[in-house]
């Protein structure tokens, strides 16, 4: 309790003592501010004393978030002073001198309660936070766990498609390894153009893919000598779609679904299976499409000879606009100069026929 008269300072303290309380004092509310802790169930303050008067304190109080109740304990017993006290949140105004003692004792207790009250509920929303905090760490554990699993069921399913693709490959030689240099091309590409990580994995995966319709295709008109008939390429035809349908169900690659799809439509609209025109496909689509073009130029097929790089970028200039987008196959031009493809991907067969100067 805080009064700056020491007789009353003694006074309350005594009858506070008798009624079994224990009981700190100050001459100021300086004395108040300075020894304030959750310790205190109560607080007492005068409102007339020097330095810091008892609404200052209670002001100070309040800037502290002190939620130890206040009464307000004085000899200015006006109406006035009393609004003002429970505006500033006093629990309650007491005048002088106390002329009921069980009163004032009912009053002291009743704020000890209400402190109790504010003590169980603060221990009780810290617990709550504290489960709440506990749970949110196991959530964020649990999804980090699942999301860990379904990677690896991703990974694990990308790599099992990619062992199918190759198997398919391996029986087809003259398609032996176009999976694997269309996929270093369009990374290459790709990254020329500064695409984002993402979109490098979604062009990748298409990449790798884009042929698996091939996989439920008949192949052996493919092996044949010699061109092939309408039927065969109305059969060929179907490896778009048939592709995009497996990749379906897998539910994680909807845009490489779309890319497979669409991997042999033309800017003019007229590819298919859809012929959707250069503004309804997409980069990645597009780039696709250039580099799977410009390998099937530059491989040798059972139909016809493979041209060198600087033939085949001719070609894909005289069809852009048409074919190809024009933008993707600048990018494409300007890039596949520098580009030294990798000994273990691309066949010493394959380097020395499209690039002369490449590393034997
Ligand atoms: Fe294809």
């Amino acid at each position: 309790m805080a009064d700056d008269d020491a007789m009353v300072r003694t006074t309350v303290s005594k009858i506070l003592e008798m009624f079994g309380h224990q009981v700190i004092t100050a001459s100021d509310g300086g004395g108040v501010i300075e020894q304030v802790d959750d310790s205190y169930d109560v607080i007492i303050l005068d409102i007339n004393m020097p330095d810091l008067d008892g609404f200052e304190t209670m002001d100070r109080l309040n800037e502290l978030n002190c939620d130890i109740p206040v009464l307000f304990l004085t000899g200015a017993g006006s109406m006035d002073y009393a609004v003002k006290a429970i505006n500033l949140g006093a629990y309650d105004f007491l005048t002088k001198p106390i002329e009921d003692l069980d009163i004032f004792n009912v009053k002291i207790r009743r704020a000890i309660e209400k402190r109790n009250y504010v003590l169980q509920e603060r221990r009780y929303k810290a617990a709550l936070e504290d489960d709440i905090q506990l749970k949110a760490m196991q959530l964020e554990k649990q999804n980090k766990l699942l999301l860990t699993y379904s990677n690896s069921l991703e990974n694990a399913t990308v790599q099992l498609m990619s062992s199918l693709q190759n198997a398919m490959e391996e029986k087809d030689y003259y398609t032996a390894g176009h999976t694997m240099r269309v996929t270093e091309y369009a990374l290459m590409l790709g990254k020329a153009m500064g695409l984002a990580e993402n979109e490098l994995l979604v062009l990748r995966r298409a990449s790798q893919f884009h042929d698996i319709g091939k996989l439920v295709i008949d192949l052996s008109c493919i092996q044949k000598p010699g061109k092939l008939t309408e039927e065969e390429w109305v059969l060929i035809r179907k490896h778009p779609s048939v592709g995009a349908n497996i990749i379906q169900p897998l539910g994680f690659m909807e845009r490489e679904q779309f890319i497979i799809r669409h991997h042999h439509e033309r800017m003019d609209g007229r590819g298919y299976p859809d012929g959707l025109t250069g503004d309804q496909l997409d980069d990645l689509t597009k780039i696709l499409i250039v580099v799977d073009s410009y390998d099937a130029m530059t491989s040798k097929r059972n139909y016809r000879k493979n041209m060198t790089m600087e033939e085949a970028v001719e070609e894909l200039y005289r069809c852009s606009g048409t074919q190809f987008s024009f933008d993707i196959v600048e990018y494409f031009a300007r890039n596949i100069v520098d580009f030294t493809p990798a000994k273990g991907v691309f066949a010493q067969e394959h380097l020395a026929d499209v690039y002369p100067d490449s590393p034997k």
